[in-house]
């Protein structure tokens, strides 16, 4: 293929991108966008502050633009995300116990059930196990309310949307070395064990110096593909520029490609100059909305 969606498409893979609504009315971001991205992820407006804003009162504006926009347009949307400690609304900050536990099944319930048949994968649960060695969960109002809330929140989920494929999504759980991503591992396990409706990991693969793309990815994708799930990488973006970024995407792309239950990839921005990161060239596209060597390289790998 000559794009980055029709070639993803040949391999039975989509390419998406997040997207940010209030970009929708740039024509180059626009245009890229509908030229070269099967899929996407709204950046921020899909998270609990932004449907939720006052508990009970949703609101969900911002976010039917970008899926309206990737209905018109035939692409699939990955929603994210219906559990998460952070970005969360004023009044949930503040919640804890009981009532917080059933505020957040409600968000899950309500969200899911508005979107029921428009979303292709939900990260149901966001982040919630801790960096470092001990491969413990975060520590946050959320998991606070007792070990079951991720469990609580698929099904939930499942109930409210039968046919969006369900993900536990995290950063850092790219080496298959690290505690982080074996106690992801074995969550992914237990559920599977149990019964637990889950259908997807979700890698985010925030690249940089301080989390570099691992040798033993391709290892890790396999392992969570062996359980019986999906995999995606959900949030890519590689610090650094020219050659060596260039061929660490085309590793990714390989990686992916080498896993047949990596059903996608989604890149975390479309331009350098719309990532989240404040310094930096870490996407495909230039600030320009020229394609740069990681481009090219991506492209080649598909
Ligand atoms: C980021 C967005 O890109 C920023 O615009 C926002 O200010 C903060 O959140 N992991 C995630 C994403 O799961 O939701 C985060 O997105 C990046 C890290």
């Amino acid at each position: 293929g000559t794009t980055l969606g029709a070639s993803a498409a040949e391999k039975g893979r989509y390419f998406g991108a997040a997207v940010a609504a209030n970009k929708l009315s740039d024509s180059t971001y626009v245009g890229i966008l509908n030229r070269e991205f099967n899929s996407v992820t709204p950046e921020n407006e899909m998270k609990i502050d932004a449907t939720e804003p006052q508990q009970g009162q949703f609101s969900f504006a911002n976010a039917d633009r970008i899926v309206n926009h990737a209905r018109a347009n035939g692409m699939k949307v990955r929603g994210h995300t219906l559990a998460w400690h952070s970005q969360q609304p004023g009044w949930m900050q503040n919640m804890s116990g009981t009532a917080l536990r059933q505020a957040m099944l409600n968000h899950v319930t309500q969200v899911a059930t508005y979107y029921r048949g428009k979303i292709d994968s939900w990260d149901v649960v966001n982040e919630a196990f801790a960096d470092g060695s001990t491969g413990a969960r975060r520590d946050s109002n959320l998991q606070r309310t007792g070990n079951d809330w991720i469990e609580a929140a698929f099904r939930a989920a499942r109930a409210a949307d039968p046919g969006a494929k369900l993900c536990y999504n995290d950063y850092n759980t790219d080496n298959w070395s690290h505690a982080k991503t074996q106690a992801v591992y074995n969550l992914v396990r237990d559920f599977k064990a149990r019964g637990v409706p889950i259908d997807c990991v979700g890698l985010q693969s925030h690249f940089n110096s301080g989390s570099p793309y691992p040798s033993n990815y391709r290892t890790t994708l396999s392992s969570f593909a062996a359980l019986g799930v999906d995999v995606q990488i959900t949030e890519l973006d590689i610090e650094g520029s020219g050659t060596t970024q260039a061929n660490t995407y085309r590793n990714v792309v390989a990686d992916c490609l080498a896993v047949p239950r990596c059903t996608g990839i989604t890149v975390w921005g479309i331009r350098d100059t719309d990532s989240w990161r404040a310094s930096g060239t870490p996407l495909l596209f230039d600030g320009n909305g020229n394609k740069k060597p990681a481009y090219t390289a991506t492209l080649e790998a598909l």
